[in-house]
């Protein structure tokens, strides 16, 4: 069978950072605050002018080197963002253009955090499909953008970064052993639009609006859905978390974070941490994780990695993947 494997990969983040104190000064917040309840310390936010098809672009750029091919390779882009350039067209059109990508097809997917969870399951669908060869999967996100920085109930939360992978066709055996996307799962309920949206859009408001959210509501169903894509990774596979080299899940809190590894019986040392210097970066945020660990050393060819993440929708997924 056909297997999505991962060519290549690469983040960026914007220079400027922006810590806890810094918050503290202008809001009613406080470094023990924000670092108690969510584990962040900094986060980076996009300077003016600096758009998210730029942050996008310099971690596609960074991906097609690390895969050692060029723009027009790739017969697929699909990009992951609840922060557009504009309300049409796709983000994804700006990259193909910025990388010189000529043929095939570059779209945007809006999954809010689980974003690139259904990017990458959208992009592997196509190429076991044979529908695409190559594809270049991108996270990316001006969150800065759409925060209420009078609401420090979430303008604490979020920041701003991208991070790609690039998939290739390969030929696998079928088996857990092969390398590349093992499996997706993707899942949304409608009825929860209520605990994590944005307050305007182009058909109701004209405006883009600003990010609303029940943080405690958020909570409560993130664990219970995000073990739930777990379960439904390791039972497709025949896996136990005992197998899993590398958690890579979605950077939303710390506590949710822990809470998670407990419960699916991963141990901290195999969870891959950025909250602390990212915050949360929505769709970038596993992205940003994964190329971290993958640069770093932590994650090498052949091991075992999960994928995990949960925002507004709400929609939730998981995937593994042999690296
Ligand atoms: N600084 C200081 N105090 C604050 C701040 C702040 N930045 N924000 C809230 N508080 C206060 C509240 O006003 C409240 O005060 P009160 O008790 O006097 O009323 C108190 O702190 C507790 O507030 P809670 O909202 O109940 O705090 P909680 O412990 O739930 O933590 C948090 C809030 C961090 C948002 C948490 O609920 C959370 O992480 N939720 C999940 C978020 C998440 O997973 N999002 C994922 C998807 S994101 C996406 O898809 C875009």
């Amino acid at each position: 069978m056909i297997r999505s494997v991962v060519k290549g990969w690469g983040a960026y983040l914007p220079q400027r950072i922006v810590t806890n104190a810094e918050l503290a000064r202008q809001i009613d917040t406080s470094d023990e605050w924000i670092t108690a309840r969510t584990g962040i310390r900094e986060r980076r936010i996009a300077a003016e002018g600096e758009f998210t098809s730029d942050l996008a672009t310099h971690a596609a750029t960074a991906a097609l080197a690390k895969a050692g091919i060029a723009g027009d390779d790739v017969d697929l882009i699909v990009l992951a963002t609840t922060t557009p350039d504009e309300t049409f067209p796709a983000t994804a059109t700006a990259v193909q253009r910025r990388i010189g990508m000529t043929r095939g097809a570059a779209f945007d997917v809006q999954a809010v955090c689980s974003g690139f969870l259904f990017a990458l399951a959208t992009a592997d669908n196509f190429i076991r499909l044979g529908q695409a060869q190559r594809a270049l999967v991108i996270g990316a996100e001006t969150m800065s953008r759409i925060l209420d920085w009078e609401d420090r109930g979430t303008c604490v939360l979020f920041g701003d970064g991208a991070g790609a992978v690039v998939l290739e066709a390969a030929q696998g055996a079928g088996t857990a052993d092969d390398r590349g996307i093992l499996s997706s799962h993707l899942f949304s309920d409608g009825r929860l639009h209520d605990l994590l949206y944005v307050d305007g859009g182009p058909s109701t408001t004209q405006t883009a609006g600003h990010l609303r959210m029940e943080g405690r509501e958020v909570f409560r169903h993130a664990v219970t859905n995000i073990s739930a894509a777990i379960e439904a990774a390791h039972a497709a596979n025949g896996l136990s978390s005992s197998a899993i080299d590398w958690f890579v899940p979605h950077q939303a809190n710390a506590r949710i974070l822990d809470a998670t590894a407990r419960k699916v019986g991963v141990p901290t040392e195999r969870v891959v941490l950025t909250i602390d210097r990212h915050g949360n970066t929505s769709a970038a945020s596993v992205p940003l994780a994964l190329v971290e660990a993958a640069d770093d050393g932590r994650i090498k060819r052949g091991d075992l990695v999960l994928l995990e993440a949960m925002g507004g929708g709400l929609t939730w997924g998981s995937a593994l993947i042999r690296w």
